[in-house]
């Protein structure tokens, strides 16, 4: 019972306990963040996870620029309802190319982080153009004006360089070709070759099925590469450290 008797010291004296227990959180705290400055990088890297294409990087600044994340998150949570729900629990590396990233936390409308691939263009062109036509009780906000706004990608070479600045890996090959690449993916018939090598899995079509290249375009091309860049029958997480 000596240590005890000992402790009784340090619990009758509030000045003493203070400064002990500043002492013992320091302690803990150095432990916790000192090794974190010697690590190059705390995202575990994952295969596939590759920057965004000029024209889905072009989508992404439609998607904020509208304020698509008021209504919507874009990270699913490792909780089983999440999972059921949206798919594999999103990982880290798949928004380490996100600035600003988009998880949010506010859900008036379903997480995007999986919604690549579920529903088709022609669902998207609809959908955009009047919500209420595909889901009669949706209160998402009209954007029929998206597919009558044509987008040329003149400056997205320099969103590109200031995202490179940040840290978003953008060769000067990518940054040179950007406005080739923003076009040609949307164009199945044209020379897609490089745009491939260089963003690979990026999908290659006519999205809004028009003429032409519009924000629609841009937008679907986001929203249908969002959360299918890993490919989850063979990923595994790495052991935990
Ligand atoms: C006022 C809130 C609100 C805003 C703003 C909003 N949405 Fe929605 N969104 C919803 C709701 C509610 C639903 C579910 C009903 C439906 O499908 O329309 C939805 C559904 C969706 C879906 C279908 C998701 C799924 O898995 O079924 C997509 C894709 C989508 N929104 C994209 C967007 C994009 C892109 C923007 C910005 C241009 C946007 N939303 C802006 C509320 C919103």
């Amino acid at each position: 019972m000596a240590i005890l008797e000992k402790h009784k010291v340090l619990e009758k004296n509030a000045t003493l306990l203070l400064v002990a227990s500043f002492a013992v959180v320091t302690v803990g705290g150095i432990v916790e963040i000192a090794p974190l400055f010697y690590l190059e990088n705390t995202i575990e890297e994952v295969e596939g996870v590759r920057p965004y294409s000029p024209l889905e990087l072009t989508g992404r600044e439609i998607y904020i620029r509208e304020g698509c994340y008021v209504c919507h998150s874009q990270m699913i949570r490792p909780m089983r309802d999440e999972v059921e729900r949206y798919g594999h629990y999103s990982l880290a590396a798949e928004s380490m190319y996100d600035h600003p990233f988009q998880w949010g936390s506010k859900r008036t409308g379903p997480d995007l982080a999986r919604v690549g691939g579920r529903y088709s263009d022609e669902w998207h062109v609809d959908h955009f153009t009047n919500p209420q036509s595909v889901v009669p009780e949706s209160v998402m906000p009209k954007y029929a004006f998206l597919k009558r706004t044509p987008v040329d990608g003149e400056y997205i070479g320099e969103l590109m360089a200031t995202h490179r600045m940040v840290g978003v890996p953008y060769t000067d090959e990518m940054i040179e070709m950007a406005k080739a690449d923003f076009s040609v993916q949307v164009d199945p018939f044209g020379d897609i070759d490089g745009l491939l090598e260089r963003y690979p899995g990026a999908q290659v079509r006519n999205f809004d099925g028009e003429e032409g290249i519009s924000e629609m375009d841009a937008l679907i091309a986001y929203m249908q590469m969002l959360g299918t860049l890993v490919d989850f029958s063979t990923f595994e997480a790495a052991e935990s450290r």
